[in-house]
């Protein structure tokens, strides 16, 4: 089986140890287990619990209490039953695409978005087609294109949704059509949903395909928007039939996600509010510094992020993505992603739900390097 190298993941393992300004990574600022203890008012009492924990595989598809706390994140569809716990997001949109791709099979995905996402059904033997996010649609799905990419081999549509990397929010209405497209196909709907959450418009929710469609599959984990990616604790929710085929598959990669993670995993969806309260006043304040900073770099494009924690920034400089951001990064440690990792060349992927100074500096170090293409 050939599969593609994911271009993302490698980009990162190579430079993201070595950068002086991080402004590439998608989680909010990662809490320390200190400030998790804190934020779930009974520090004592969780460390006494995680003290008397017993170290064996605990619950092989996640404990009770966790997989209750995640189908609280979706509609009455959704059950604890629904869901089943997986070695992070990677993880669950692994397990998930494996169960639900057939070889020979045609699969429609976005692009840009995270690349597993439509490399790993080319792996699995599917057609894959392509769905191009435009900026001049707002990085969003027309339903119409989507609709000519289908035919009768499509059994499968999959979305990314709060988007990485452009930040578009898909809303109710618009999921709907999509929703309208895959039922003409009796086709499944898959949707990585690692962004939810983190909607910057208050009062704005990301609807879940899992809510909206009998035959809809969603993921989602602790990483992005609940800021504990150490915690390797994501998830798959969708139909029984699904959670069964995906069983099948974990048998063989994932025998348990750790009893210490999946106890604090629920520690923090228990205390959903007061985390997602830190991560929304991360991104929305940081949001308004990439405002601030866009206004004064007029050779630079972005489609305001809704949602998330990047935002996909165009240039009008004349060096390819890998050029630029490579020499950005051996000018002063600044490190962004290249926008070719989404399929986007001239452009770069920023990631702003870092820690304000380092925002910051990296914005300016970033500036920097740009009057330099500009003397
Ligand atoms: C869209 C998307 N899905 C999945 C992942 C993997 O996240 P996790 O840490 O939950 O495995 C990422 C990480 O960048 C992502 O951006």
């Amino acid at each position: 089986m050939h599969i593609e190298p994911f271009f993302v993941e490698q980009w990162m393992n190579a430079h993201e140890t070595r950068a002086t300004w991080n402004i590439a990574e998608t989680c909010v600022d990662s809490l320390r287990l200190d400030e998790l203890l804190s934020l779930s008012g009974d520090a004592d009492g969780v460390l006494r619990r995680l003290r008397e924990t017993r170290l064996g595989y605990g619950d092989i598809i996640g404990s009770p209490g966790l997989r209750a706390a995640i189908a609280a994140l979706y509609g009455e569809r959704i059950g604890a039953e629904n869901v089943l716990v997986a070695n992070g997001a990677i993880g669950a949109n692994f397990l998930a695409l494996y169960a639900l791709v057939e070889p020979g099979t045609s699969v429609v995905s976005v692009q840009p978005t995270y690349q597993q996402l439509f490399s790993v059904p080319e792996a699995l033997g599917a057609e894959v087609r392509v769905l191009r996010l435009r900026a001049g649609d707002g990085y969003l799905p027309d339903p119409e294109r989507l609709r000519a990419l289908t035919d009768d081999r499509t059994s499968l549509i999959v979305l990314n949704n709060p988007n990485n990397p452009t930040g578009a929010l898909i809303d109710e209405p618009l999921l709907r059509e999509i929703v309208a497209v895959a039922r003409e196909r009796d086709a499944w709907l898959f949707c990585d949903e690692v962004y939810r959450k983190l909607e910057h418009e208050p009062g704005t929710t990301a609807p879940s395909v899992a809510d909206l469609y009998e035959k809809g599959v969603s993921s989602g984990s602790m990483s992005k928007s609940y800021s504990l990616a150490g915690l390797r604790a994501g998830w798959i929710a969708g139909p029984p039939e699904v959670i069964e085929r995906c069983l099948e598959v974990r048998d063989y990669t994932t025998i348990s996600c750790g009893v210490l993670d999946d106890a604090l995993a629920t520690v923090a969806l228990e205390h959903l509010d007061a985390v997602l309260e830190r991560s929304l006043q991360i991104v929305r304040g940081n949001l308004a510094v990439v405002d601030a900073w866009l206004a004064r770099e007029p050779r630079l494009h972005c489609v305001r992020p809704r949602a998330g924690t990047t935002a996909l920034i165009r240039y009008d400089y004349q060096l390819s993505s890998v050029d630029l951001c490579q020499a950005l990064f051996d000018c002063n440690g600044a490190f962004v992603v290249p926008g070719i990792a989404f399929g986007e060349e001239h452009s770069f992927r920023l990631g702003y739900a870092c820690d304000r100074e380092t925002l910051v500096g990296g914005l300016a170090a970033t500036s920097e390097y740009l009057r330099t293409l500009e003397a």
